[in-house]
């Protein structure tokens, strides 16, 4: 029967759609798009800069009260369009009235996630050549000046940067071109189990081999002093990447949702997994870098540079080092396939059938990588925004990575946000939402209205100036 008359469906069943087939693929995939470069590499190393366990507590905050509401609605409204995001939004608010132009915000998500992934993978592609440094021994026993050379080796050389990031997309394009349940659901169900392994090993090395207390101290002691407004918003603009919401990638996730499944409760469970994966990468991580005398707040370089000379020190350091930068690999694919299933899934409502599409997209994107290739090395000196102050000396790889980071993610996720909280008729955001007549609905429903579009445009307009 189709429940198109009540709201719940936007479209209908007429289309036959292919559904993960249980809560906890949904999760597993969910989680896997979450859990990314983000957890571990940028994660800790924001909380190296940001002083650690203040930041923290905040970031944790974030996720709790803004983070995972957005969530939730961008998850509920593509399981009500059961569609790409771009024709889902297009319905959605011609059966809820509003206008068509609502559909614009699922285009700005497919222009996101597109420039999203050709760098995403660039970075994902640095995890396979750090796989062979770290198996090979590269790091054993060498100077920081020897490791800063291997990094700075892998950015000049392009062809190097190429090689992995198509390597890289191979397997992304691989894997969602053979469908929802045969390709992701598949891949994703070995991943992630993995991850987790993995991730447990390696804390499991860092209580053996690094300084524990240490670390812990560093994550989860909160020295508010040490916390500047910078970090604060630094901390809720990550919780919009690290749970991929805003730019209608966990929507087109949403669009396989079976209807039974609870979205509040579900959304709940993949941010601890997401926060937990966080927090359990910051006690791999630390421990190693304090054991070795070295500075937690190196940046960007600290996986690069800071952690492979710790594991070049330690006993066992290159077996377990080849397994790190193996867990990066696994978190980044599992986040890269989310960012080009709304693609494909728009040029599936096209009638483009998933495995060219897959390609196709594939190829345009890695086109497009190239420029974040180029801009390590030849293209470094290139900065086509400098006339504006506030992009003084940003390559084209800043530049996407602003665009997508600082202005589509919140962006797309107060409108989101409002869409749920305004335009929704309240019985039907708490029915699509699963969650009853009680406070937890009301609540819902404030945090969508008010408390979230005003957190985002904080943050906005913040990153603007
Ligand atoms: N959540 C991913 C990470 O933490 O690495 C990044 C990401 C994936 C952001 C998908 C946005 C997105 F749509």
């Amino acid at each position: 029967m189709s429940r198109t008359g009540t709201g719940l469906d936007a479209v209908g069943a007429a289309a036959p759609r292919p559904q993960w087939s249980s809560r906890l693929a949904f999760i597993l995939a969910a989680t896997g798009s979450a859990v990314g470069l983000g957890n571990i590499w940028k994660f800790p190393y924001i909380t190296g800069e940001n002083g650690g366990g203040a930041f923290v507590l905040v970031y944790l905050a974030c996720i709790a009260v803004i983070g995972l509401p957005i969530l939730a609605a961008e998850v509920m409204l593509g399981r009500r369009g059961r569609h790409s995001p771009i024709r889902s939004m297009a319905e959605l608010a011609r059966v809820d009235g509003a206008s068509p132009r609502w559909a614009w915000v699922a285009w700005m998500g497919f222009v996101a996630a597109f420039v999203l992934l050709s760098f995403y993978s660039v970075v994902g592609g640095w995890s396979l050549a750090y796989i062979s440094h770290a198996a090979t021994g590269a790091f054993t026993g060498a100077d920081a000046d020897t490791i800063g050379g291997l990094f700075g080796g892998l950015l000049g050389s392009a062809p190097t940067l190429t090689l992995w990031h198509s390597v890289f997309m191979l397997m992304v394009v691989v894997i969602v071109g053979a469908g929802v349940n045969a390709g992701m659901e598949r891949a994703i169900n070995l991943l992630m189990p993995l991850l987790f392994v993995l991730l447990l090993l390696l804390v499991g090395y860092a209580v053996v081999e690094g300084d524990f207390t240490r670390g812990v101290d560093f994550l989860f002691a909160a020295d508010f002093s040490k916390l500047s407004t910078d970090g604060v918003l630094t901390a809720l603009g990550h919780a919009f990447f690290t749970l991929s919401t805003g730019i209608c990638v966990m929507m087109a996730y949403g669009s396989f949702l079976p209807r039974e499944v609870n979205i509040a409760r579900t959304v709940v469970t993949i941010g601890v997994l997401d926060t937990l994966v966080a927090l359990l990468a910051g006690l791999a991580i630390f421990p190693l870098v304090f054991a070795n005398g070295l500075e937690p707040g190196a940046g960007p370089g600290l996986l690069f540079v800071t952690l492979p000379l710790a594991f070049g020190q330690m006993t066992g350091g290159a077996l377990f080092g080849t397994l790190f930068f193996f867990l990066l690999l696994v978190a980044a694919i599992t986040s890269a396939i989310s960012m080009i299933e709304p693609v494909v899934e728009w040029l599936e409502d096209r009638g483009v059938p998933r495995k060219a599409g897959a390609l196709g997209a594939g190829l345009l994107i890695w086109a497009l990588g190239l420029c974040t290739v180029l801009s390590f090395n030849h293209w470094a000196g290139f900065h086509p925004l400098g006339f504006i102050s506030r992009f003084e000396g940003k390559t084209l790889f800043d530049l996407f990575d602003f665009l997508v980071s600082n202005l589509a993610l919140p962006l797309g996720g107060m409108a989101i946000a409002i869409y749920a909280g305004w335009i929704m008729k309240p019985e039907l955001l708490r029915e699509s939402l699963g969650l009853g007549d009680g406070l937890a609905g009301s609540l819902f429903r404030f945090v969508l209205r008010f408390l979230s579009p005003a957190a985002v445009l904080i943050v906005f307009l913040y990153n603007l100036v």
